[in-house]
């Protein structure tokens, strides 16, 4: 069966590794990802955005996260991702989600831990983890200046306060990274992440994941990152893949002879993520 990120989460943060959160978009991400961590026995999150259930539907979402469960035996949480409301997370829970995260970053702190204790309320009554985040995660478009850059990131004792407050499962922060590819190199401040993670007793979580440095990925870890959100780079290798048989072959109709390349492509993806982020052999 499914399971909470609690499943895994405080082993994460007490041994220094981290989850890894992979988007699922369709089935054959779904397949990748769970391959992946069968070779690696490893736990692992599935995150699907509101976007991503529209595109697949709630309940083909649930079926696919619960058939894999089944299928592999690990401990996967099925993580409702960037949620926009308390209504929208208890849709999920209700659906079969074991996971969600309340991201309430773009109002007030005020606002925010009211609204993210609510969900965390409802979802602790019914076993379901809670992830919050606290700080405004960069757009990846063009250089920012150093002080917009600054003023989005998550103020550490504002971090502090949100959990104690909300009690969450795990907290993301704006430390730097942003969604999707990086054009340079992204600015991780270890610093916030050491102080919030020394403070609380849950990870800190990490998103943005795709393009960062491996020695970035791993100075995170070693600060008190403990769950890491990966998706353009599985979007990336699966296109491309698709792309290179598609140019090769312009009579190829079947879509299992693109999607088959395509699926590997992003095994490979996962498992080097699982290798760097330390989950192996966790399950
Ligand atoms: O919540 C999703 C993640 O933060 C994904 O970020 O697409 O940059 O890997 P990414
Ligand atoms: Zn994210």
């Amino acid at each position: 069966p499914l399971v909470s990120m609690n499943e895994f989460l405080p082993k994460a943060k007490a041994n220094k590794f981290a989850v890894g959160q992979f988007n699922m978009n369709n089935l054959e991400f779904a397949q990748a990802i769970m391959e992946a961590a069968i070779q690696e026995k490893s736990p692992f999150i599935y995150g699907v955005s509101e976007g991503a259930i529209k595109y697949m539907g709630l309940e083909f979402t649930v079926a696919i996260a619960k058939a894999a469960a089944e299928k592999s035996g690990l401990p996967i949480a099925l993580h409702l991702d960037h949620g926009s409301s308390f209504e929208v997370a208890m849709q999920c829970i209700r659906a079969g989600f074991s996971s969600v995260m309340f991201d309430g970053s773009h109002y007030t702190l005020e606002e925010n831990i009211r609204l993210t204790k609510e969900v965390v309320k409802a979802a602790h009554a019914m076993g379901v983890s809670v992830e919050g985040e606290l700080g405004t995660i960069g757009g990846v478009e063009d250089d920012i200046a150093v002080d917009e850059a600054h003023a989005a990131l998550a103020k550490p004792e504002e971090a502090i306060r949100f959990y104690e407050e909300t009690g969450v499962d795990c907290l993301a922060i704006a430390v730097g990274t942003a969604h999707g590819m990086y054009k340079g190199e992204p600015k991780i401040h270890y610093d916030i992440i050491e102080e919030v993670a020394k403070a609380v007793p849950v990870p800190i979580v990490l998103h943005g994941g795709s393009g960062v440095p491996d020695d970035a990925i791993q100075q995170s870890i070693k600060a008190g990152v403990g769950k890491i959100n990966v998706n353009t780079e599985n979007q990336v290798a699966c296109t491309d893949a698709i792309r290179e048989v598609l140019n090769k072959d312009a009579n190829v109709y079947d879509p299992r002879k693109y999607l088959t390349p395509a699926r590997n492509a992003m095994i490979e993806v996962v498992r080097s993520k699982i290798k760097l982020f330390g989950s192996s052999n966790q399950a």
